[in-house]
């Protein structure tokens, strides 16, 4: 898609399938082949063929993927990594030094929790919990002048917490601070950080972005241009790049994304409704229902609400362990986001690395992701495993 459409603004399911690539010029594929080649062949010494010198500065299939998730998030550029923390890690290591601070969500994605308190805080890099539901809270967690990310995610991974971007971004602005977006949950088709004031979005793009559970990455989007050429620096200095195939797959997922994604909503949306009348649960955490704290917010911010739903059952952890294991159409298995719907207890899994920290998450607490199967089936299976 040329760079003028691109600013022209077509559809989001157009630039989903179109951004980011031509048709190849020599041979008409409508599709960027897998570039599976570490080098370039120069035309005399620095004569760069399209600017491609070796395959972890840059690769035409990462190109592609990285321009199409750029117009996405409709920032200016888009860089991939072979996954969700190498991204992270870049980015901080861009925008951050020894002696910095950087506010976090006080129920940040287990992973992302660790990477900060226990890889950046060994390198003087330090952080300060906060909830991202709460401006006030926010503003009051920043350290003035040291301050350099305030880093949310919304909705938060696993209790659903809401945080409002635009004001988020007048608070983090205010101190001179980034506001870095984990829209990994929402995935660009429900929910755009960069046009609500965020100056970076990051993405675990194993989850929706790729989609089907076949591959393992992540990405950064900015929209800031001198932001862009630190983040580019970084990414080939550090070399956390997506390859070639993990590149490719991704961009066959996100052609599909807005379909999926309208799917993965009606699905959880008939979920909610199931688990709000069963009596063997307690809390339905929601950001769709009207009764969670960020339902205005959401509402105002996000398209719709996504497939992730997290419940809470009334017989305790061990209740809650069973209906993780009981389950036969929903997998039990970590991670998010694919074609297929899956199941996990927080607390032992996916946020284990948060126990015994104040961003420990309630044992009772069961999560879903909620994919494009059959409704009727996922609300037979959960019925069933709700004994
Ligand atoms: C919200 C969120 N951010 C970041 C990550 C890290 O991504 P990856 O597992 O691709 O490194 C995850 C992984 O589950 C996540 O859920």
């Amino acid at each position: 898609m040329s760079e003028q459409q691109h600013r022209h603004k077509a559809g989001f399911e157009t630039r989903a399938i179109h951004a980011g690539y031509e048709p190849d010029p020599t041979t008409g594929a409508v599709i960027p082949p897998i570039y599976a080649t570490s080098t370039y062949k120069q035309d005399g010494v620095g004569g760069l063929r399209g600017g491609y010198e070796y395959s972890r500065s840059a690769n035409p299939t990462r190109t592609a993927l990285e321009g199409n998730i750029a117009a996405l998030e409709e920032g200016e550029r888009g860089f991939a990594f072979a996954s969700g923390l190498a991204a992270e890690d870049t980015l901080v290591r861009a925008t951050c030094r020894p002696g910095d601070h950087v506010v976090i969500p006080d129920d940040a994605y287990g992973g992302t929790f660790r990477l900060f308190d226990k890889v950046e805080k060994a390198w003087g890099l330090d952080h300060s919990p906060a909830p991202v539901s709460d401006p006030d809270a926010v503003a009051r967690a920043i350290q003035p002048g040291e301050t350099k990310l305030v880093w949310i995610e919304t909705p938060t991974n696993p209790l659903l917490n809401i945080g409002d971007i635009a004001a988020l971004a007048a608070v983090a602005h205010d101190a001179g601070a980034l506001l870095v977006v984990d829209n990994t949950f929402a995935s660009p088709y429900l929910q755009q950080p960069l046009t609500l004031g965020a100056d970076v979005v990051v993405h675990s793009t194993t989850k929706y972005c790729g989609g089907h559970s076949d591959v393992v990455g992540g990405a950064l989007v900015v929209r800031d241009l001198d932001l862009a050429e630190q983040v580019e620096f970084h990414q080939n200095a550090i070399g956390a790049v997506a390859g070639p195939f993990d590149s490719w797959l991704t961009l066959r997922g996100l052609k599909t994304l807005a379909l999926r994604m309208e799917r993965h909503c009606d699905n959880a949306e008939r979920v909610v409704d199931f688990l709000t009348s069963h009596p063997k649960v307690g809390d339905v955490i929601y950001p769709g229902l009207e009764t969670h704290p960020g339902h205005e917010v959401a509402q105002r911010q996000m398209r719709r609400y996504g497939g992730m739903v997290s419940f809470r059952v009334t017989g305790g952890e061990q209740h809650a362990l069973q209906v993780c294991e009981r389950t036969e159409v929903f997998t039990l298995g970590e991670s998010l986001g694919g074609v297929e719907s899956l199941i996990e207890h927080p607390g032992r899994m996916t946020h284990a690395s948060v126990a015994g920290t104040e961003l420990e998450v309630p044992a009772d607490l069961v999560r879903l992701s909620v994919g494009i199967e059959t409704a009727d089936d996922l609300v037979a299976d959960l019925e069933r495993a709700l004994g």
